[in-house]
This record gives structure tokens, sequence and C-alpha cells, in this order.
């Protein structure tokens, strides 16, 4: 597997509940879209947790998911060579491979279908729990948004996913790298509208997923840029009934989790919303939820250096990515500033729903009014938001310490 994997391991905080036990069984149903559901009668970690202490060939974890053994991975990326290594993160290597497109055995490279393999490092407890809660909620959900996953290897200590290969890699390659080409206004905004889609539809389910680790690294892009949402290894069922929250160890990433979580462990979809806003940040400036160049010691985040100019209508503006070159509507910028400022609110309360964010989204972008050639600022330009009323951001992330890239939330 040559030199990669360098990331540290996604690591937690501090223990409240544990996403493996204890919990009653839960059905996955969507609310919303019948056409894009599947139904478990079964809690999932738990069917799948039996089938993998009985060491059985899981075939039976899920109907949906092919059960490859280890060997069929080695063949596909011819022994995990270092030049069809994809990327890295904190659970391992991703890794390009073949396999055929109707039987799904490893094939020749060049031939049949492209996949993206992610082999999960060996000492990473964390990482083994984050690929049983993947296999569980990718392999139940589906979703024109969510990364599809075609199946997975579970053998001796050997854990790996295999999953649709999206051609145009991750949002964070093409937002922040300055080899590639800079993506469009237009090309931004679907992404903004694909992955509220997404997050709409987890937030839409029985279960009320809560997707916990949004960040431009997990939003995938195929050929056309049509964005999908990937990892979900610290996905996990939200509250339900009475219940405002679920209590979980803190985990997530560094200038994306939402403050109130960090400080409490205490978990809802609104969590969610304000990841997506520091995303709509990203889309807008251009700069990195947190930068990697500083290690991101004593440095402020994205959403602490964009407040004051957010919350300012004749400043906002300065926000934006300089790499546009001026090619949007100044109103649409407007408008997307004012979204993410509603759902960066310090009281998750007073953040809009990701139904009423993505409704917002697709309005502005098939609103016909946008110029294409950007106008001189006046604060009378700045729109309504069919959203909440514009709200104060409080200076609200003292709890958030600051790490090396990744930037996995840890013990603190
Ligand atoms: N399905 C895929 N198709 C194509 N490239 C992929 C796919 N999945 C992952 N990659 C590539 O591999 C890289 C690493 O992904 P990975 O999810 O392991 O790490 P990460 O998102 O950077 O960090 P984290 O472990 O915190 O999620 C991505 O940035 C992307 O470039
Ligand atoms: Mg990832």
């Amino acid at each position: 597997m040559g030199n990669c994997c360098r990331k540290p391991a996604k690591c937690a905080h501090a223990s409240s509940s544990s996403n493996f036990s204890g919990k009653a069984k839960s059905q996955i149903i969507v609310k919303q879209d019948s056409t894009t559901t599947y139904v478990s009668q079964q809690t999932p970690l738990e069917s799948l947790n039996k089938s993998l202490i009985a060491s059985k060939a899981d075939s039976s974890v899920s109907s949906n998911l092919k059960s490859f053994s280890f060997n069929d991975l080695k063949l596909a990326t011819r022994n995990f060579r270092s030049d069809n290594l994809l990327g890295e993160g904190g659970f391992g290597c991703v890794f390009k491979g073949w396999i055929d497109e109707h039987t799904l055995a490893p094939t020749k490279p060049g031939t049949g279908i492209m996949v993206a393999i992610k082999r999960l490092k060996l000492e990473s407890f964390q990482g083994h729990k984050e690929w049983l809660t993947e296999v569980n909620y990718l392999g139940q959900l589906h979703h024109e948004n969510l990364v599809k996953l075609i199946g997975y290897c579970s053998e001796s200590d050997n854990r790996l996913l295999v999953y649709e290969f999206m051609p145009k890699g991750s949002l964070e390659n093409h937002l922040f790298r300055k080899s590639v080409e800079p993506i469009s206004w237009a090309t931004r905004m679907k992404i903004a509208v694909d992955v509220a889609r997404g997050l709409s539809f987890l937030h839409g389910l029985h279960a009320n997923v809560i997707y916990r680790d949004l960040k431009a690294s997990n939003i995938l892009l195929d050929a056309d840029f049509n964005a999908k949402i990937s990892d979900f290894g610290l996905a996990r069922d939200g509250p339900t009934g009475d219940n405002t929250h679920v209590s979980t160890r803190i985990m997530g990433t560094r200038g994306y989790a939402a403050p109130e979580y960090v400080a409490t462990g205490h978990l809802n979809p609104k969590s969610d919303v304000y990841s997506f806003g520091v995303v709509l940040l990203e889309l807008l400036s251009g700069r990195r939820a947190l930068d990697e160049e500083t290690g991101g010691f004593a440095e402020e985040t994205l959403v602490e250096w964009a407040y004051p100019f957010l919350k300012d209508n004749r400043r906002v503006l300065r926000i934006m990515d300089t790499r546009l070159g001026g090619q949007y509507s100044k109103k649409a910028a407007q408008t997307v500033a004012a979204i993410a400022l509603q759902c960066l609110h310090s009281d998750s309360k007073n953040r809009p729903s990701m139904v009423n964010v993505l409704g917002s989204l697709e309005q502005l972008n098939t609103s016909r009014e946008m110029p294409r050639t950007p106008q001189l600022n006046t604060s009378r330009d700045m729109p309504r938001t069919p959203l909440q009323p514009q709200a104060k951001l409080e200076h609200h992330h003292q709890g958030i310490k600051h790490t090396n890239h990744p930037q996995r939330i840890s013990n603190v």
C-alpha cells in the first residue's frame, strides 16, 4: 500500500453513549420520496454486527451490496499500487480499481467499470466502527445525491469499501487547489443545491439521519459536476418523538462542526445545517473552513473571518472568491451569503431546516433576474431571503481546538 495513510485517524471527544449498542430497533423509512427509499425491518447495526461476529461470507448483510473477497480487491487495484491511489483520508487510502459491470468480478485495468476502493488502516479501531456504520447506512439509503456503495470486504482484519467512481473527485480539490481550474458560479450553486438535497433526504427519513461530517472533501463530483455526499462513517439516527437531540461522542471536523455540538455532544439535524453553512461560505469565498497552511494554530476559522462581512450588507461581497473573476450575480451572491449566515446562527433553533435551505437555493437557481455582469454594491440591493431574517452570529468558537489538517475533533 506504499506510504499512504499519513493522516491521523478520526477520533472522539468524550463518551456519553455508543453508536453501536443500547439503541432501540429503528426502521429507516422515508417520509418524503418513496422512490429513493429502503425500509429496514431490523436495526442495521444489529444485523451487520451479528453477521460479522458469525464470520459468515456476509452476503446477508444487505442484499444490495456485494461482498468482495480481499483477493478480488487486490486484483481490481493491482495490489493497491500507488499509481492507483486517488486520495487519502482519516480512514485510510482510496484506490481506483476495475470490476465487471455485471458480475462485479475484478477485471483488467482499463476494462469493465472503474470503482473507488477505500481501504481501512489496519490499526484504526475507530475506522472499523466507521466502516460498519457506512456499510449500514449506504447499504440501505439510495439517493441521487448520496454516493453509491457497491460493496465491501470484511476478511480477517481487512475492511474495505467499494464505491462508484466519481471522476471529478472531491469539491475540496476544485475549490482550493491552485492547479485546478476554478469552478464557475453556476456550478457552485448547483453543487450547493445537490448537497442540500442530499441532506434534506437524510433529515426527512423517519430515523432523522444526521450526517455529521459535511465538508468539502466529502462532497464528490461526477463527470457533469453533479454532487454526492460520501463517507457515512459518522452518520447516526437523529432524535425522534419529543427528544431534541441525541447525545454522542463528539466527532467531526474542526471548522465545520456546530459549536453547540462541540460544546455539549448534543447532536440534532441542525448540526448538519451549520456545516452546510460553512460549505456555502467555502463555495462563496474559495477559502478553507480552517486554513491548512497555518496548521490551524491560533487562526480564526472561516466563519469567524467571514462574520463581520456577512452581517454587513455593504461589505458582504468582500468575501467572494476572486477566482470567480466577478462572473456572478451580485444579488444572488448576497442571497447565498444571507442563507449561509442563517445556517451559521449560534442558536441551532434559529437555523433553517435543510428543506427550507434547499427551497431557497432552488428558487435562486431558477430565478431569471440574475444578471451576468457584476454591479456596484448598494445595500438597497440586499434581497429578502425566504428564510428567517438575518440574525446575529455570536462569537462561539472558543470550544473548538485547532489542530493540523484534517482537523479532526479530538480529545479536548
Ligand atoms: N468514490 C470516489 N471516487 C473518486 N474519488 C474518490 C472517491 N472517494 C474518495 N475519493 C478520493 O479520495 C480522497 C480521500 O477520500 P477520503 O474520504 O478517504 O478522505 P477525506 O474525505 O479527505 O477525509 P475523511 O477521512 O475525513 O473523510 C477524496 O478527497 C477523493 O479525492
Ligand atoms: Mg471523505
